[in-house]
């Protein structure tokens, strides 16, 4: 099944569907399936394709047609026509470093779900305001990592968060015991060595170790 025909359900449900979401940057095209194929062996399906290099479209149609079991997701939208565009090549999904009015209305006229980037307690409100209750933090370890989640927890404790930014393998547990964080996302799933190596073994290894991380409730 591709990503296409398994459009997933809610933000939500893609949150829950992985306690870690790769961040991932294609510098070259080729990279593409082989590198989400890695990551969907070793357990992690729901992908986040950042349109930071000038492969991302691109990147995000082929694994949409030829990556069974994958949930590609779009990031870096900073732009309000990369959401028709993200969604015409096969997003399921969107992330954004902020949140401008101009994101909200291209959110809402392309109907791709979006996962804003939020830094401060105001922008959690004006998130909300808007209607997204599914917020990345980012960038989340230099916003005061699980202590800002945690302080945030009490007077807006009706959000959910994705932390990004500065999390690690060794880290993403203390983010994942937080009530408030669905999954955590970062870079370290896929080391630009290695896949300049096309050494996918490891790319599915550390997709491997990513996986048995568990969201703790
Ligand atoms: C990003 O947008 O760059 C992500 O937050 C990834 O951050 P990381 O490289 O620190 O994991």
């Amino acid at each position: 099944m591709s990503t296409r025909e398994n459009a997933a359900g809610s933000l939500l449900d893609i949150m829950h569907a992985s306690a870690v979401i790769p961040v991932i940057a294609i510098d070259e095209l080729a990279h593409a399936v082989p590198l989400a194929k890695a990551l969907v062996a070793g357990g992690i399906r729901v992908l986040e394709v950042t349109l930071r290099t000038a492969h991302g479209l691109a990147a995000i149609r082929a694994i949409a047609d030829a990556v069974p079991g994958a949930i590609v997701g779009v990031g870096t939208l900073t732009k309000p026509e990369e959401f028709a565009a993200a969604r015409d090549a096969g997003a399921v999904f969107g992330v954004s470093p902020g949140l401008t009015a101009e994101l909200i209305a291209a959110a809402r006229s392309s109907g791709l779900p979006l996962l804003p980037g939020v830094m401060t307690p105001s922008e959690v409100m004006v998130a909300r305001a808007a209607g997204f209750l599914q917020l990345k933090l980012f960038p989340a370890v230099p916003a005061g990592g699980v202590g800002m989640l945690n302080a945030i927890a009490g007077p807006l404790p009706d959000v959910t968060f994705c932390p990004t930014g500065g999390i690690s393998v060794e880290t993403a547990p203390a983010f994942l015991a937080c009530d408030n964080v669905a999954c955590v996302g970062g870079s370290w799933l896929t080391p630009k060595d290695a896949i300049r190596a096309g050494d996918w073994a490891r790319i599915t290894a550390l997709a491997t170790a990513a996986s048995a991380l568990r969201k703790v409730h």
